[in-house]
């Protein structure tokens, strides 16, 4: 049965002036689907982004949902914060648990939706037997750690092993593309199987982040309407 598939944007506010956080946010808040927030360790990534305080500010001006995208070691140890601060949805990296069942349950205990990320370098065969576990699975297209980074074509190749994955076992499970996204590629990553877009620099690092957000999803809607 072929399931029908939700198009979503997920704006990356790692993009966007954390002095001005709120009001980034609320801007595209009307045009965006949720709010793709990068929580980087200093260890698992040479980056040091946000952490759990700043959801949980930025939670008190918008009811997004928040989905989390944890480049950390350890990252379960904080889900009960992490809930608490007003996230949805988790994304655990495959590269630090090869075996992401207990950390499926504890998302789950704590009522947040669960999902599994993949280096450019970790090829889809390995998060296989995992996405049953997942309410989405990320494909990085770029190496974690910065924003504003080329998208690695390499990545279509595993959104389409996902997507076909997904389809034949009658999963419901979302594909989200991360990394270099913007309105020159964002279709080449939709007809590749994604279905959750984020984008940071393309959305945040414009003039006009509301008119950047259209012209996005003008480009994956001309498919939905054929
Ligand atoms: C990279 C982050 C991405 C990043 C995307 O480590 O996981 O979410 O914010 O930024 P752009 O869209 O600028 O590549
Ligand atoms: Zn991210």
């Amino acid at each position: 049965m072929l399931r029908s598939v939700r198009n979503l944007i997920a704006p990356s506010i790692l993009a966007a002036d954390f002095a001005r956080l709120g009001d980034e946010v609320n801007n595209v808040a009307p045009y965006v689907d949720m709010v793709h927030v990068d929580v980087m360790d200093g260890h698992f990534v040479p980056n040091i982004s946000l952490g759990i305080p700043v959801i949980a500010s930025l939670r008190k001006v918008t009811d997004l949902k928040f989905d989390c995208h944890l480049m950390m070691q350890n990252a379960d140890r904080y889900f009960p914060e992490l809930k608490a601060a007003g996230a949805d949805l988790v994304s655990v990296h495959l590269e630090v648990y090869p075996d992401p069942r207990r950390a499926a349950e504890r998302a789950s205990a704590e009522g947040m939706e669960f999902s599994i990320a993949i280096n450019p370098p970790t090829e889809f065969a390995a998060v296989a037997p995992f996405v049953e576990l997942c309410d989405m699975l990320v494909i990085m297209s770029v190496h974690p750690g910065f924003g504003g980074q080329e998208f690695i074509d390499d990545s279509l190749r595993k959104m389409e092993s996902a997507r076909n994955f997904i389809e034949s076992h009658d999963l419901a499970t979302d594909i989200e593309v991360d990394g270099g996204i913007g309105a020159a590629n964002i279709k080449r990553a939709q007809d590749a199987g994604a279905n959750v877009f984020v984008a940071g620099s393309s959305v945040f690092g414009k003039k006009d982040p509301v008119g950047a957000v259209r012209e996005l999803r003008r480009q994956i809607e001309s498919r939905e309407s054929v």
